[in-house]
């Protein structure tokens, strides 16, 4: 774990060894003022030598002054260490997780991304920062305390070191109890992370629902639920506090007892016996100090086992197989025919049901396609395989002739456009989400590619046209509008492949119509994928695709359908009967 964590403290590696310097240095001073302060004791005012009660008062002020800078630069250091860790370490995962398919996103949660890059970083990063004082500081008291007290008495130190390895076994199984919890602690914050992403980003829905209250409820909940388990967790590292207090304690109470023994029998002077206990309190107080440094630890090993696993995380679709044309480049999609060969598939591989079974399919290159079916049917599911958003679990896909894994991520995706079924916009202006699909685009590009998905009309209503804030999400437009700019986005690609899914489901039917009219005339050479709900928006497709339960149940031309497909029959005349009803 360390290891893959350590890279991203190494850049900060001087300020943690300078911090670390001056924590012990800091400590040093702290302990030498006290020697200092036993001389004006012993020598000063027994000889009642003021000079020398002067100069050496001076020195511990100065010692002090000393001390402090040292103190002040610790903590300057270790904030600059702990912070920068922590900005790397964001930066790493961030940069890791956008490499993640859909399929790693989903293993994770969205809400648990966020807080391993947030609250588990930030555990993080105040360990570091309060361990490079804490646990530098008490090894150097505890050390030097030790040693000063043994060289008063080994005799007596016997009982302290006796009571040493008790510390130990207290600390070690109250760490092994609290360890899991920190943990699950971690888990609830990621439920409470849920709701509230949830919440706010549906917060439309909440209202139109009325669902307020039992939005609040439901937070309460989880919210109660995180404060339990922190309670419980650091109720567990609080007991530390009272069995500590108990050692300690009975600790000094044997020194007591067999230091007085000591002194009675005059093997031990009665001024040594006091210097004695400053010692042993500042010996407890490093323990103590070390003992809710390890709980803090605990802590985040949990939060870096978090944050590891997302390093880790191999993403499920990569480069790896990318093959190269000829000439050495990597190979360009040549055209847009697309192959399922023996295709199945799954979300979960642990579940036992297919989604998508043994689907076998040609299409050439600048075909037409319409994809119809009933909710759930996976229309989705099986365009989402040509541009990779999944793997295929068996048998091939294939565009332009080869598997899809021989492409590079950048050169398929440039070559398959898909218009998501849940699109979104970004905030920023209309003019930076059309450029997503061509940065080099020129202003009579986008407004062709505006003019093929019908959104030229509105664009021109609009008072500063492409250059109108979305705002968050894209909340400024309609939802037909939406789809009509998210359309543009795609055609900006100029893609060999253009998938629609349901993209045009907001939109009116005279519309769709002149957006597919469109297609035919400007996306000649590109094959098109059409999903829709409505049998006229793919009649005229060159190809009709009918799923059902996975399969493709039939395909055809629209007058073969008619001819040999039942459910086909079916749709198209209850559509047909929603027609005249209307009109
Ligand atoms: N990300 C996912 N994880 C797990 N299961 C999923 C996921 N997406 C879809 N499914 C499941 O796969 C099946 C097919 O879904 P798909 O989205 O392909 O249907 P669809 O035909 O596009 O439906 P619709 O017309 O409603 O858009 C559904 O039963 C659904 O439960
Ligand atoms: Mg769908």
């Amino acid at each position: 774990m360390m290891k893959k964590l350590w890279p991203h403290a190494r850049p900060y590696g001087k300020w943690i060894a300078a911090g670390v310097a001056c924590s012990a240095l800091e400590a040093v001073f702290e302990l030498l003022i006290p020697l200092v302060m036993s001389d004006i004791v012993d020598v000063g005012i027994k000889n009642a030598d003021q000079a020398f009660i002067l100069r050496e008062g001076g020195l511990m002020v100065a010692m002090a002054m000393v001390s402090l800078a040292f103190g002040l630069g610790a903590a300057v250091f270790s904030s600059v260490a702990g912070q920068g860790f922590g900005a790397n370490l964001r930066r790493a995962e961030y940069d890791h997780i956008q490499e993640f398919a859909f399929s790693n996103i989903e293993k994770f949660s969205t809400a648990s991304l966020v807080t391993r890059l947030t609250n588990d970083v930030n555990a993080m990063q105040m360990t570091l920062m309060m361990g490079m004082r804490l646990l530098v500081r008490a090894p150097v008291m505890l050390v030097s305390a030790l040693v000063l007290s043994i060289r008063i008495s080994l005799r007596l130190s016997s009982v302290f070191l006796a009571a040493m390895p008790l510390l130990l076994i207290a600390v070690a199984l109250i760490l092994t109890r609290v360890g899991p919890m920190f943990r699950s602690l971690q888990e609830k914050t990621d439920a409470l992370n849920l709701v509230v992403q949830e919440n706010l980003a549906g917060i439309r829905v909440v209202k139109s629902f009325v669902r307020e209250e039992h939005e609040k409820e439901k937070f309460a909940a989880r919210n109660r639920d995180l404060k339990d388990t922190s309670l419980r967790a650091f109720g567990m590292v609080v007991i530390n506090m009272p069995i500590m207090m108990l050692i300690v304690n009975g600790t000094i109470i044997a020194v007591m007892w067999f230091g007085g023994h000591m002194v009675f029998a005059g093997t031990l002077g009665d001024g040594k016996l006091l210097t004695y206990f400053t010692y042993i309190s500042q010996i407890m107080m490093s323990l103590m100090m070390v003992s809710m440094m390890f709980m803090m630890l605990s802590r985040s090993v949990a939060c870096a086992r978090r944050i590891v696993e997302v390093l880790e995380e191999r993403p499920a679709i990569t480069d790896g197989g990318a093959e190269t044309d000829a000439d050495g480049a990597p190979a360009a999609v040549r055209d847009g025919s697309i192959d399922f060969d023996h295709v199945s598939f799954k979300y979960n591989s642990e579940s036992p049901e297919w989604i998508l079974r043994d689907v076998n399919l040609h299409i050439p290159s600048g075909a037409t396609v319409g994809i119809l079916g009933g909710t759930g049917s996976a229309k989705t599911t099986l365009v989402s395989l040509i541009p990779r958003l999944y793997e295929a679990g068996e048998g091939t896909v294939s565009v332009g002739g080869r598997p899809v894994g021989a492409y590079t991520m950048e050169h398929l995706r440039d070559a398959v456009s898909m218009v998501l079924q849940k699109n979104t916009l970004f905030s920023g202006t209309i003019r930076e989400n059309l450029l997503w699909g061509d940065p080099n685009a020129s202003e009579e590009e986008l407004w062709a590619a505006c003019r093929a998905a019908c959104a030229d009309e509105f664009l021109e209503r609009m008072p500063d046209g492409l250059d109108t804030d979305l705002g968050q999400g894209g909340v400024n437009v309609s939802g037909g509008q939406k789809q009509r700019l998210c359309i543009a986005r795609a055609i900006l690609k100029k893609p060999k492949v253009l998938i629609l899914d349901d993209s045009t489901s907001a939109v009116d039917t005279a519309t769709d119509a002149k957006i597919r009219s469109a297609f035919a005339n400007e996306l000649r050479e590109a094959t098109k994928l059409i999903i829709a709900q409505r049998v006229a928006s793919v009649r005229d497709a060159d190809m009709i695709l009918v799923m059902d339960g996975g399969r493709i149940a039939a395909q055809g031309t629209h007058a073969e359908l008619m001819e040999s497909c039942e459910i086909y029959r079916d749709v198209y005349q209850s559509q047909l009967e929603g027609v005249s009803i209307d009109g």
